[in-house]
């Protein structure tokens, strides 16, 4: 029997380089060796998102995106978050388990009303609608980058808060996270994120990789002085998207010899070599009109039944059926 992974993102603009390093290309390589459930977490999105239009088309650009990095011929099941009816029903369940002090400490939410923002019961509750999403499929790993370990904690305390008070309903899962691109940095060194505008999407045009690349900050050093490899933007870049010229890199880093200049030209070239297949596979992809309710399909039929089980022992020991 493979044991399982599940995880999720948000349909909330273009997936970027954060997202692939710190979380996508994880599902990729784990789907051969683990039996894999990728959600498309459009109920997570609803705590940003409230536009009809917008909601349609990030859902369904996520789904493409994920069908282009090769989802599906791994044998993973993509599917939606609002597809399964019980994500929303177990999130009730464990609100009325959690407590209001336990979701304040978390940082999305500290974030939130730190920056003044007026937080919605929605994203007060976030935690317990991604523990829910988590639990109803008793994975064994959930494979995220490291800005979601708080979460997948709530999860864990959650299922065994629950197991605890009714009886074993969930396995309780581990986080999955790389270190490497555990926290890529964005365009400015903070983490790459859609809210900082600062990020390298995925599925770039070569215009668009030499835009985002020549805005990468660095320092001031000139080509021939040594320069520094820690907390170094650039070079924590090419750490992930240039593997085989990495000894090169370090030399010049370590000893000078190559300005930013030219380390930014090999960057973008090197992400360009890398997202140019994946770019045509997708507008190839997107060609086809039937392939998003085709795939959301398989991704409910395979993983509804799960769910529904988990929802049914969970109902059975809360006792509301008997
Ligand atoms: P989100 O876009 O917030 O739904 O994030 C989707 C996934 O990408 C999560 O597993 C995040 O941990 C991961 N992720 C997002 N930004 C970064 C980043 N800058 N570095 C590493 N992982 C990231
Ligand atoms: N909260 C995650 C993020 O912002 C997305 C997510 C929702 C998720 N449900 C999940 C990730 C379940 C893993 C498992 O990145």
């Amino acid at each position: 029997m493979k044991q399982r992974i599940l995880s999720g993102i948000k349909p909330t603009g273009r997936p970027h380089l954060g997202n692939y390093f710190g979380a996508m290309r994880q599902f990729v390589d784990m789907a051969g060796e683990f039996e894999t459930f990728v959600m498309v977490a459009n109920y997570h999105a609803l705590t940003t998102v409230h536009n009809k239009d917008v909601l349609v088309s990030d859902t369904k650009d996520l789904i493409l995106d994920y069908l282009a990095l090769g989802l599906r011929d791994k044998g993973a099941a993509i599917f939606l978050q609002s597809d399964i009816p019980e994500h929303t029903e177990m999130a009730w369940v464990f609100e009325c388990l959690t407590t209001v002090p336990y979701l304040m400490r978390a940082h999305a939410f500290k974030d939130a009303e730190g920056k003044g923002k007026e937080v919605s019961a929605g994203l007060f509750n976030y935690p317990l609608l991604m523990a829910a999403d988590i639990l109803l499929y008793q994975p064994d790993k959930v494979p995220v980058g490291k800005d979601q370990a708080q979460h997948i904690e709530y999860a864990r305390d959650t299922a065994e808060k629950f197991n605890r008070i009714f009886g074993e309903a969930f396995r309780v899962p581990e986080a999955h996270i790389q270190s490497e691109g555990s926290t890529v940095p964005g365009l400015d060194g903070k983490k790459m994120s859609k809210s900082y505008n600062n990020t390298i999407p995925l599925f770039a045009t070569d215009e668009e990789i030499d835009r985002a690349v020549a805005l990468i900050v660095t320092d001031s050093k000139k080509p021939d002085e040594p320069k520094s490899t820690q907390g170094d933007t650039l070079y924590a870049l090419h750490s992930l998207v240039s593997p085989h010229d990495l000894p090169m890199i370090t030399k010049a880093y370590e000893e000078g010899g190559m300005g930013y200049k030219d380390l930014k030209a090999l960057l973008a070239q090197n992400i360009k070599t890398m997202v140019a297949p994946l770019r045509e596979r997708r507008a190839a992809l997107a060609e086809d009109p039937h392939i998003i309710e085709e795939t959301l399909a398989h991704g409910r039929d395979t993983v509804r039944p799960i769910a529904q089980e988990t929802m049914r022992k969970a109902r059975e020991l809360i006792g509301v059926v008997w």
